[in-house]
């Protein structure tokens, strides 16, 4: 199996596990065009036709994108995977080391480990599995997502957006939420990042579909 393959499959793998399982899976940096297939399978022919022109107008001007993204319980890496799906983009998951439990992310107990986290921001630096995608420097777009966490980016994240330069780097930040908005969550993580261009974010509800991702890009000049 040659090497690519075998990295497709493990961000299918990933994918999978991470819309499925709360981000159990390991990290993986991978063409996604195949692992978002698995969490797209419903996107309409209109979400389709975007999709095409998204990813052949990204083609055409020879950019490389990236879509990175945290995602605890799925619903962000699903978005992820449509975003990949549409520009051809490829996938990084950023996977902490000892990922959430469901019991840990009870935001309604004020014992669990998100609750002790967001008490203390001390204890808000989370290991990740990988911090760094393969081929960093080449990307020149990065779209980079997150689950909202009282009302700013789930602080998983911030591994990702500070070990790594964004300079020279378009960077489009995208967020799901049961129902707070982007609010200040991607200027936040510009200021954490203190490099790259960061774009004007989008907000999706937690169940978004591949037809609301692909009228968002739609609206982008990728
Ligand atoms: C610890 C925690 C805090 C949350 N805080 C908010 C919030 O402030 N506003 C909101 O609309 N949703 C909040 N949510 C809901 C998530 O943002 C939403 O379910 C999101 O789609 C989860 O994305 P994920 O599946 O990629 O982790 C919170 C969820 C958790 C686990």
């Amino acid at each position: 199996m040659k090497r690519r393959d075998f990295l497709k499959l493990s961000a299918a793998a990933a994918l999978a596990g991470a819309a499925a399982a709360c981000g159990a899976a390991p990290a993986a940096s991978a063409s996604s065009a195949q692992a978002s297939s698995l969490t797209a399978s419903s996107a309409s022919s209109t979400a389709s036709a975007a999709s095409s022109a998204a990813s052949a107008s990204a083609q055409a001007a020879g950019s490389r994108t990236l879509v990175a993204c945290y995602s605890a319980t799925g619903n962000t890496a699903a978005v992820a995977g449509y975003i990949a799906d549409a520009t051809g983009a490829d996938l990084f998951l950023v996977q902490p080391v000892d990922p959430y439990t469901d019991e840990e992310l009870n935001y309604n107990d004020s014992g669990s480990r998100v609750s002790q986290e967001h008490a203390d921001p001390a204890l808000q630096t989370v290991e990740l599995e990988a911090t760094t995608p393969d081929g960093w420097a080449d990307y020149d777009t990065v779209f980079v997502g997150y689950p909202i966490w009282w009302g700013q980016a789930g602080w998983p994240l911030n591994g990702f957006v500070t070990g790594n330069d964004f300079a020279g780097k378009r960077v489009i930040p995208f967020c799901t939420s049961a129902s707070s908005g982007l609010g200040s969550s991607a200027q936040n993580l510009a200021q954490l990042a203190g490099s790259g261009d960061w774009q004007e974010g989008m907000r999706f509800r937690s169940s978004a579909s591949a037809e609301d991702v692909a009228q968002w890009l739609a609206g982008l000049s990728l």
